[in-house]
């Protein structure tokens, strides 16, 4: 007989009763009798798990002790229609291998508490649970659906440097990257000598891929980045992660309302990606977590982002009578209170805010005819707030060059960007979206230390 190939579970509980199958994976939980016992088995393909009938009878008393939660086992056996489990099949156990045991004392996952607080401290043992997952398979799908999207458009995926001289934000929040020796730096002059470095100057972990995309742009006209990118704001918030990912397409020729157009379209892609491939996952996290999640999801669709200005918004938030914690005036910049208001009390839409003061926006930014506002746009979504962050950007080798100046910005290091304004310079314009600021709207999951593998926060770089 031919040796029986291993069948993932996901594909067992859509085939036809009738037949002998193997599959594999971790013991979830373990009821029964005497006699008979039922295997809850899972191995990651689904949330879903195949129940597996064990007639105590045909296996060793030893081997039926170990399959306890978390254990890795085997399992050969018939195909059949299920009456109990809640699924249309089981699996008649013939034969049953163990893998690896799980001792229920130690296993982190044995326990009662089963809360998101409590997993994170045990980041490393929870994609093993139903929970992270439906978040990391989701994560998938969302990953490859952006790369999908912009392949059907001809966009080129451009891979930027991770380790950057720019601070391409200008918001000064960058983790160095160095290996001199932080007990014995070389200094001359009273200052460190980063001529001694590894790349002979001050390096960091690079903030966006922005500028470098912008290389791109305007080499093979429309690229998209997608990495990791790394900030060191000290804010711990259920929104920010000191290292995430984040997709930063870059179009020449396009205006901020191309720009705008593309955006929407980009995250409805996702959103309905997302409906169409990662249902159960959903229902999961929508029963456990969040009732309203796929109403949400759906609601997204049906619906076009209204485009208000930033000076529309701060007259609406001022003329609220809402009590908001950090007070709003022309000039400052929304916090995630401000963004939500409008989205879900206000609007009761996602919202594109534009035409920001261009004190709060980064030098890179068209600017406006009005010499106060740059033609930035952020995307707002219920729940999160700000989920992408974007403009045109500023043509003019002129004015870029004045902007740079009065921002005191050192053009030494910016030699280069300022290339693409002096050979053939291009209206353009580019957004960022959060991966994981996505992933919070898609899965429903409030905090963003829950929708990565291994959250980076202050303070916190363990697993
Ligand atoms: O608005 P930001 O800072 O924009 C840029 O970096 C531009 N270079 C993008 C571009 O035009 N190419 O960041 C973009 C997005 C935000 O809207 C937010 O979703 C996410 O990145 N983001 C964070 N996500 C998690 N943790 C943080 N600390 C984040 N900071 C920004
Ligand atoms: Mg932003």
């Amino acid at each position: 007989m031919d040796k029986l190939t291993r069948t993932k579970v996901k594909e067992l509980l859509r085939t036809e009763p009738g037949v002998t199958v193997l599959a594999k994976g971790w013991v979830r939980s373990k009821r029964g009798n005497k006699q008979v016992k039922f295997i809850s088995l899972n191995d990651g393909s689904t949330v879903n798990s195949i129940q597996v009938v064990a007639d105590t009878s045909l296996f060793d008393e030893e081997l039926i002790k170990k399959i306890s939660t978390g254990a890795s086992i085997g399992v050969t056996g018939e195909l059949v229609p299920s009456i109990g489990s809640g699924q249309a099949v089981e699996i008649q156990a013939k034969e049953i291998v163990l893998y690896g045991e799980c001792d229920p004392v130690r296993y982190p996952l044995q326990k009662k508490d089963t809360s998101l607080e409590y997993l994170r401290t045990v980041a490393h043992m929870r994609p093993r649970t139903n929970t992270f997952g439906a978040v990391l398979r989701i994560r998938h799908a969302m990953a490859f659906a952006i790369h999908k999207f912009f392949n059907d458009k001809g966009f080129v995926y451009l891979n930027t440097p991770i380790i950057t001289e720019s601070d391409a934000e200008g918001a000064g929040d960058m983790f160095q990257v160095t290996t001199m020796n932080l007990a014995s730096v070389p200094v001359h002059d009273g200052k460190v000598d980063y001529g001694k470095d590894f790349f002979g100057k001050k390096t960091s972990l690079t903030v966006s891929g922005q500028l470098e995309g912008e290389l791109g742009a305007t080499a093979v006209g429309e690229i998209y980045t997608f990495g990791p990118t790394f900030r060191a704001e000290n804010s711990n918030t259920p929104r920010h992660l000191a290292e995430f990912w984040m997709i930063e397409p870059e179009m020449a020729f396009y205006d901020i309302e191309d720009d705008m157009v593309l955006a929407e379209e980009f995250v409805k892609y996702l959103v309905q990606y997302a409906l169409d491939n990662c249902m159960d996952d959903l229902k999961f996290l929508n029963d456990k977590y969040d009732d309203g999640l796929i109403e949400r999801l759906r609601s997204v669709l049906g619906t076009e982002f209204r485009r208000v200005t930033y000076t529309e918004g701060i007259d609406i938030l001022e003329k609220s009578g809402e009590h908001f914690e950090f007070p709003v005036h022309w000039g400052s910049d929304l916090q995630s209170e401000h963004e939500r208001y409008l989205v879900e009390k206000y609007f009761r839409k996602p919202v594109i805010l534009t035409d920001f003061p261009k004190d709060i926006k980064a030098f890179y930014m068209k600017q406006n005819d009005d010499g106060k506002t740059v033609r930035g746009m952020d995307v707002l979504f219920p729940k999160i707030g700000e989920i992408i962050g974007g403009s045109e950007r500023e043509a003019s080798l002129e004015k870029l060059e004045a902007r740079i100046a009065e921002l005191g910005m050192s053009r030494k290091n910016l030699e280069w960007y300022i290339d693409t304004r002096r050979f053939g310079t291009v209206p353009h314009s580019g957004f960022g979206l959060g991966f994981e600021r996505l992933l919070l709207f898609v899965t429903g999951m409030s905090n963003i230390r829950d929708v990565i593998p291994f959250p980076r926060t202050p303070k916190n770089a363990e697993f």
